[in-house]
């Protein structure tokens, strides 16, 4: 018996990567799967698996971007499995692009489906909750990239920092009827998705990205869906409107890249740091006459 056992699971983006991690070992864990998704063939793998681990599995496309379609997403999943205790609003879309560069079409997908498509999914899905009366889990995926930013990658940056304060706001709101709603920031997570930042199995990308993670290796879909079955479990009850970073020590490790003293950036560093240091003892006088 599983921590979830006879729950019922709404998980979108479940027919790859994380979210399909997600979906198995939900359904590991004893939970009936609502395997949402755009893409049907995904789904339908993801829902194979799912009866493989001993759960139903009710696959249902979606469209996140669309208000309409989640909502009939999420009446089928209920009608289907009969009741809705957890929500992944897992589904995303990466369109990277300079400010020179960037078309409105690849801004407002990206924005349609990362903010508004886990705006509509949790709001559907909180709605069922709230009537049905026995609280909820609701996790939502953000991404490490919520805090590091580069000049292709602004716009899904901006999207997955706007979901951390969503959550935040969502928190304190659903806390009155026992539903809990968290975010999980994966870092570099060997998915389709990522694929340009994970690179191929020993490959040079896989290997300098090994090279500067603390962990030592790319993340898995488990790993995230092992963070995530600890939320919607009994031992997070007192966890909500969480932001959870999981991504093998890559931040800071990205930060320490200056720690090494060869490295031509880590010399420029320390000359802007002495330089600093110099502008501050000037003006610090002027600063403390007031
Ligand atoms: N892989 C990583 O390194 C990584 C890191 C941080 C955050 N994330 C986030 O994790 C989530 C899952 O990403 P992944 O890496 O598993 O990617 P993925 O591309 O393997 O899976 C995403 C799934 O979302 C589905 N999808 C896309 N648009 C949709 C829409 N409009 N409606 C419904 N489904 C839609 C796709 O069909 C796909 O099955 C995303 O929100 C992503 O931003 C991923």
């Amino acid at each position: 018996m599983g921590s979830i056992d006879g729950q019922v699971a709404f998980i979108t983006g479940a027919g790859s990567g994380i979210g399909r991690g997600i979906a198995e070992r939900l359904a590991h864990e004893g939970a009936d799967i609502a395997v949402s998704d755009i893409d049907v063939r995904g789904a339908q793998e993801t829902a194979e698996r799912v009866r493989a681990a001993g759960r139903r599995a009710h696959v249902v496309q979606t469209n996140v971007a669309s208000e309409r379609s989640v909502n009939e997403a999420i009446a089928s999943a209920v009608d289907a499995l009969g009741r809705l205790d957890i929500t992944v609003a897992n589904a995303g879309i990466a369109r990277g692009g300079t400010i020179l560069d960037m078309t409105v079409k690849d801004w407002q997908d990206q924005v349609d489906v990362n903010l508004t498509g886990v705006f509509l999914t949790v709001q559907a899905a909180a709605k069922r909750m709230v009537d049905f009366g026995r609280g909820g889990r609701i996790v939502c995926m953000a991404s490490l990239a919520a805090e590091l930013v580069g000049q292709m990658s602004w716009g899904y940056s901006a999207t997955k920092a706007g979901v951390r304060m969503m959550v935040r706001g969502w928190g304190q709101e659903l806390g009155k009827f026992g539903i809990t709603v968290n975010a999980i920031g994966p870092g570099i997570i060997e998915t389709p998705l990522a694929q340009m930042l994970a690179g191929r199995e020993d490959g040079p990308i896989r290997k300098s990205v090994e090279q500067i993670t603390p962990a030592g290796r790319v993340g898995r879909p488990s790993d995230i869906a092992g963070l995530v079955a600890f939320l919607v479990g009994p031992d997070a009850e007192f966890m909500t409107g969480s932001y959870i970073i999981m991504d093998g020590g890559l931040r800071d490790a990205r930060a320490g890249m200056l720690d090494d003293p060869s490295d031509p950036r880590a010399v420029e560093a320390m000359e802007l740091i002495v330089e600093e240091g110099q502008r501050r003892a000037r003006l610090q006088p002027l600063i403390d006459e007031r």
